[in-house]
C-alpha cells in the first residue's frame, strides 16, 4: 500500500516529479483510483457528472460532506480535497463556517476555493485558524454564469500578469498547493514558477507540478461534451453501454443465470 501523502510531502515533489491528483465522488471508484493518485479531489463538478446540472453552482455543502465522507471510506490511505461550493466562501466568516463543517464532519484533509488574490484574505484567514487550503486560479468553473462561459485565461499580457500576482498571492495567503485550469501553457508554466508551492493543471499544459483530471472524463464514462484538454484513458461509456445490452439481451433469452449463478 502507498504511503498517504501529507502537506509537507506534497509541497517536497515540487521541481521533483509531477503530482498525479483525480476526482473521485464516491467509494468505490475512490478506492479504485487510490494506488495511483497522489490526491483525490472531491470536485464540485460532481453537480454536473453525478447529478447531471449543467454547472457546477447548485452543489450544497451537504452534498460535498457526503460524497467526501464516501471518498474518505473508499480511500482510506489518500489525501482528499474538499471543493467549496459556489456561495460558501462569500465571506471570511462564512468560509470558516463552512470549512470547519468540512473538517468536522469528514476526514478530509483540505479544502479547496475558487479565486487569486481577490479571495487571499479568505484563503488567509482559513489558514490562520487551522484549514489547510488548496487554491484554484485561472479558469474559475464557478464564474461560469458570470463570466457567460468558461473562457480560457493567460490571453492578454493583463491576464498573464494578473495570473502570476494571483498565484503568488494565494500563495502568501497560506495555501500549501493550488490548481490551475484553463490556462495557455506557457504563462501557466511562468506561473508554476513564480511560486514555491505546487501549482496542479488541468487545461494547463505540461510545464506545471502536476495534472488533475475529472475521472470521468478520463475514463469516457462523460459523453456529453469532452474538452481539448482531456484525453480519455478509457472508452469507460461504450463498454459500460456493452456489457449492460449483453446483460439485457441474456436476461430476455434466459440465458443468465445459469447454473454457475445459482444456488
Ligand atoms: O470540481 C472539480 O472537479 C475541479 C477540477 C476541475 C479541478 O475543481
Amino acid at each position: 500500500m502507498n504511503k498517504k501523502m501529507t502537506i509537507s510531502s506534497i509541497q517536497k515533489t515540487k521541481n521533483v516529479r509531477p503530482l498525479v491528483m483525480i476526482t473521485a465522488y464516491d467509494a468505490l471508484f475512490a478506492k479504485l483510483l487510490e494506488s495511483s493518485a497522489d490526491m483525490i479531489l472531491v470536485g464540485d463538478s460532481l453537480n454536473m457528472t453525478f447529478g447531471g446540472k449543467s454547472d457546477t453552482l447548485s452543489a450544497t455543502m451537504e452534498q460535498m460532506i457526503y460524497h467526501t465522507n464516501a471518498v474518505c471510506m473508499g480511500a482510506k490511505n489518500s489525501f482528499v480535497v474538499c471543493d467549496m461550493p459556489f456561495g460558501t466562501y462569500i465571506n471570511k466568516d462564512e468560509a470558516l463556517k463552512n470549512s470547519i463543517k468540512v473538517f468536522q464532519q469528514t476526514p478530509a484533509d483540505c479544502v479547496k476555493i475558487e479565486g487569486g488574490e481577490d479571495k487571499a484574505h479568505i484563503i488567509k484567514y482559513l489558514c490562520d485558524n487551522g484549514i489547510a487550503v488548496c487554491g484554484h486560479i485561472g479558469l474559475l468553473p464557478q464564474s461560469v454564469r458570470s463570466e457567460g462561459g468558461y473562457k480560457v485565461k493567460g490571453k492578454t499580457s493583463q491576464e498573464q500578469l494578473q495570473l502570476i500576482e494571483d498565484a503568488r498571492a494565494v500563495e502568501e495567503a497560506g495555501a500549501f498547493c493550488m490548481v490551475i485550469e484553463g490556462v495557455k501553457a506557457k504563462v501557466a508554466a511562468e506561473v508554476a514558477k513564480s511560486v514555491d508551492i505546487p501549482v496542479i493543471g488541468i487545461g494547463a499544459g505540461v510545464e506545471v507540478d502536476g495534472q488533475v483530471l475529472v475521472f470521468s472524463d478520463m475514463l469516457g464514462l462523460y459523453e456529453e461534451f469532452t474538452p481539448k484538454f482531456v484525453k480519455k484513458y478509457l472508452n469507460g461509456a461504450t463498454l459500460v453501454k456493452d456489457a449492460v445490452k449483453k446483460y439485457a439481451q441474456e436476461v430476455d433469452l434466459k440465458a443468465f443465470p445459469t447454473e454457475e449463478h445459482t444456488y
